[in-house]
C-alpha cells in the first residue's frame, strides 16, 4: 500500500496557503498512484494539544476542544473545496489516539528508553521547544522564531534519543533517498552526526494534553503526541492487521520548518519501538510573500479561500505545484497566478481541447474515428511523455510533470498546424487521413486529460467526459472504440481579464485610467497661487496609460495560406492560426513587399482583439504588425520559435 502523510497542522492557527501546499501535493501523490490502480491512503488531520491552544482557548474563555472543534471545521472546509480527499483525518484529541501515544509511551518506560528526570533549560513558548545555551542565536533569543526565552525547569519524562544517534545514524547513510531533497539530508547528517540529547517529552506546566500513563500530573509533549498521529491512524497498537499493510509510510511530506521533528526525534521512537522507518521524508521549501515568509505574527498569509474564490480550486492547485520547484522556496503572487491561468491554462491547455473538440464536431461528426487507418504518429511522443511524467511524479518533482504535459500540449498545437484538418476536409480523398489525425489528437488529449487529473482533479474530469471518455484510469496511448460519442463543449479555462487585487506587486504601476486629456503643461503658478499641488505630474501629451496599451491583445499568429484579392494590388488575404478552433482571414497591405509564397509558414503578431472590417469585399478578423521604413516597403514582424500558435505578446 502507498500510505502518504501530511503534518496535522496546529489549530492555533487558521488555514492558509503554505498548509494547502502540503495538502496538496501530498493529494496529488495519492491520485497520481490511484489512477496507477495501486492502493493508496492519504492521511492528514490537525495537531490540537499544548500550552498555545490551552491559552488562546482561554483568553476567549472557551474550553480548548471547543475551539479545536471550530478550526478543525475550518481545515476540513478547505480542503474540501480544494478536492483534498483523505482517507482519514486524525484528530489528536481522539480516543484512539491517546490509546497508541499511551502505549508507546508504556512501551518505551519499560524497556528503558523513557526515564523520569529533572529538566533545566531556555524554553520558547511559542515554539513549545527548550534550547541549548549554545544553540539560542546571538541575541540569546530562541533560534527558530528570534522571540525571547526563558529558563524552566521540571520534573520531566525523557526519551533516551543518545541510545539512537548510531542507529539513525547508519540509517541515514544506508538509504541515501530517505530524506529528499539532498540538502536536507546533508543537514540531517550534520545535525545527528553532531550528538544527540535525551529529549524532554512530558510537561507540568499546562493541562492540555494527554496524560501520561499512571503519572496524570505530566502531560505528553506536543511534538512526541503530533508524531504518534501517523502510527495511529495506521491501526496501532490493536489493529495488527491493518497495521502490517499499511505501515510503514510511502512518503512523509512536510515544510522545511518542521523537519528535525521528523527527520531526527521521529525516528528514533520508531528505532525504539522496534518499527519499520518511513520510505521517505520529503521536506518542501516555503511559500513567501514579497520574499518574506509568510506567518500568522508577520500578518501577511494569505486565506486559500480567497483564491478559491476568485480563481477556482484547480487553477490554484496547478499554480502552486507549477510555479514552485517542489523543495525549493518561491514567492506567491496573484499576478504571477494570473500569469500562469491565462498562459497556461486558457492559452496552451484550453485553446488546445477547445480546437480539437471543435474540429472533431465539426469534421468528425463529434465523434471518434475508428483506430485503424489512424495516423498514430503522436504514439510514441506521448508515451515517451507518459514515461517522463511517471517518473517525476513519483520523485514528487510536480512541475517537471507538469512541465513534460505542457511541452506535449505545445507539440498537439503544432501537430495541428502541421496537418491542418481544415484543408483535409475539403478534399474525399483525404477522409482516412483526416480521421487518423483527428484520432491521434483525440487521443494524445485524453492522455493528457489523464496526466493532468491529480493536479487539477476537476478540469480532469471535465476535459475527460467532454471527450466521451470519464473513465479514471492509468493513462496510456489506446482510446475507446471508434464512434464513441463526444461530450458536451464548454470552455475550460476562462481568461481572467481583471487585474488580480489582493496579494503582490503588480508588475508595473498602473496609472487610474482617465479619458480626459491632460493638460498640455501643467500650471507652475498652481503652488505659488496658494492652490494645491498637483497629486502627480501630468503626463506627457500623447502618452497613454498602460491600462490604455492592455487592452490590446496581441497574440503569435501562423501563416497558412496567403491569396491575393481581386481588384487590389496591396492587399493580401492571409489564413492565420492563431491557436483557436478555426484560422482567421486576416487582410493585410503587404503584397508589395511580399509574395503569398513568401507568407506561408511565417510565425507574425497579430492584433487579435480588433472590430472586424471589410476590406475590399474580404472581412478581415484582425491585423499582422509590420515595420516601414519610409520607402513604402514593410517588414512583417515575426515572432521567434517557441510559444505556439495564439501566445500572447505582452
Ligand atoms: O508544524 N509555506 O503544523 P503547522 C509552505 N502541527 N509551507 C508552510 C508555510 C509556508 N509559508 N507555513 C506552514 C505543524 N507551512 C505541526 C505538525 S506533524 C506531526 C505536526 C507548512 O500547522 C509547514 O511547513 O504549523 C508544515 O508542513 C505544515 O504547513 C503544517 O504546519
Amino acid at each position: 500500500m502507498r500510505y502518504i502523510t501530511t503534518p496535522i497542522y496546529y489549530v492555533n492557527d487558521v488555514p492558509h496557503i503554505g498548509h494547502a501546499y502540503t495538502s496538496v501535493a501530498a493529494d496529488t501523490l495519492a491520485r497520481f498512484y490511484r489512477l496507477l490502480g495501486e492502493e493508496t491512503f492519504l492521511l492528514t488531520g490537525t495537531d490540537e494539544h499544548g500550552q498555545k491552544v490551552e491559552a488562546s482557548a482561554r483568553a476567549e474563555g472557551i474550553a480548548p476542544i471547543d475551539l479545536a472543534d471550530r478550526v478543525v471545521k475550518r481545515f476540513q472546509r478547505v480542503w474540501e473545496r480544494l478536492e483534498v480527499a483523505p482517507d482519514d483525518f486524525i484528530r489528536t484529541t481522539q480516543p484512539r489516539h491517546a490509546i497508541a501515544v499511551q502505549h508507546l509511551f508504556r512501551a518505551l518506560l519499560a524497556k528503558g528508553d523513557i526515564y523520569l528526570g529533572q529538566y533545566e533549560d531556555w524554553y520558547c513558548t511559542p515554539c513549545e521547544s527548550y534550547w541549548t545555551e549554545l544553540q539560542l542565536d546571538t541575541a540569546g533569543h530562541c533560534p527558530d522564531c528570534h522571540r525571547e526565552v526563558s529558563k524552566l525547569a521540571e520534573e520531566s519524562y525523557f526519551f533516551r534519543m543518545s541510545r539512537y544517534q548510531e542507529a539513525l545514524l547508519a540509517h541515514l547513510h544506508s538509504h541515501p533517498h530517505c530524506i529528499e531533497p539532498e540538502i536536507r539530508r546533508n543537514e540531517i547528517l550534520r545535525f545527528v552526526e553532531g550528538g544527540l540529547r535525551d529529549l524532554s517529552i512530558s510537561r507540568t506546566t499546562f493541562a492540555w494534553g494527554i496524560p501520561v500513563p499512571d503519572n496524570p500530573k505530566h502531560v505528553v509533549y506536543v511534538w512526541f503526541d503530533a508524531l504518534i498521529n501517523y502510527l495511529t491512524a495506521a491501526g496501532y497498537p490493536d489493529d495488527a492487521e491493518r497495521f502490517a499493510r499499511q505501515w510503514p509510510p510511502t512518503v512523509q511530506i512536510i515544510g522545511k520548518d518542521i523537519l528535525r521533528f521528523h527527520a531526527v526525534y521521529w525516528p528514533c521512537f520508531l528505532l525504539a519501538a522496534g518499527l519499520p522507518l518511513p520510505e521517505q521524508l520529503f521536506s518542501h521549501g516555503w511559500w513567501t510573500i514579497a520574499g518574506a515568509k509568510m506567518s500568522k505574527s508577520v500578518g501577511n498569509v494569505v486565506d486559500p479561500n480567497q483564491i478559491i474564490d476568485r480563481y477556482g480550486a484547480d487553477p490554484f492547485r496547478y499554480f502552486l505545484l507549477r510555479e514552485a520547484t517542489f523543495g525549493l522556496d518561491a514567492d506567491f503572487s496573484e499576478h504571477a497566478l494570473v500569469r500562469r491561468i491565462n498562459a497556461d491554462l486558457a492559452n496552451d491547455l484550453g485553446n488546445l481541447a477547445s480546437r480539437v473538440l471543435t474540429m472533431v464536431q465539426r469534421y468528425g461528426g463529434g465523434r471518434w474515428p475508428a483506430a485503424e487507418g489512424a495516423a498514430v504518429a503522436l504514439a510514441g511522443e506521448v508515451a515517451a511523455t507518459l514515461e517522463q511524467w511517471r517518473d517525476a511524479m513519483a520523485h514528487l518533482a510536480f512541475h517537471e510533470a507538469l512541465k513534460a504535459v505542457w511541452h506535449l500540449i505545445g507539440r498537439l498545437n503544432q501537430y495541428v498546424v502541421e496537418n491542418e484538418p481544415w484543408a483535409l476536409a475539403k478534399v474525399a480523398a483525404d477522409r482516412p487521413r483526416l480521421d487518423g489525425v483527428l484520432r491521434d489528437l483525440l487521443e494524445g488529449l485524453r492522455c493528457v486529460a489523464l496526466m493532468v487529473s491529480p493536479v487539477m482533479p476537476g478540469k480532469g474530469r471535465a476535459l475527460l467526459a467532454q471527450l466521451g471518455t470519464p473513465e479514471l484510469v492509468a493513462p496510456a496511448w489506446g482510446g475507446p472504440p471508434a464512434n464513441t460519442p463526444l461530450g458536451e463543449t464548454t470552455p475550460l479555462f476562462p481568461r481572467i481579464e481583471i487585474e488580480p487585487p489582493v496579494t503582490g506587486p503588480p508588475p508595473t504601476p498602473a496609472k487610474p485610467h482617465s479619458t480626459a486629456r491632460p493638460p498640455a503643461k501643467a500650471k507652475p503658478a498652481a503652488a505659488a497661487q496658494g492652490g494645491p499641488p498637483p497629486a502627480e505630474p501630468p503626463a506627457a501629451p500623447g502618452l497613454i496609460p498602460l491600462d490604455d496599451f492592455a487592452r490590446v491583445e496581441l497574440r503569435i499568429g501562423v501563416v497558412q495560406e496567403a491569396a491575393a484579392i481581386a481588384g487590389s494590388d496591396k492587399l493580401l488575404a492571409l489564413t492565420v492560426d492563431l491557436g483557436e478552433p478555426a484560422p482567421r482571414t486576416i487582410v493585410a497591405g503587404i503584397a508589395q513587399s511580399y509574395t503569398a509564397a513568401d507568407l506561408v509558414g511565417r510565425r507574425v503578431v497579430v492584433v487579435a482583439n480588433l472590430k472586424p472590417a471589410k476590406l475590399r469585399g474580404v472581412r478581415s478578423e484582425g491585423m499582422v504588425l509590420a515595420a516601414g521604413d519610409g520607402s513604402g516597403h514593410l517588414t512583417l514582424i515575426t515572432a521567434p520559435a517557441g510559444p505556439p500558435a495564439g501566445s500572447r505578446v505582452r
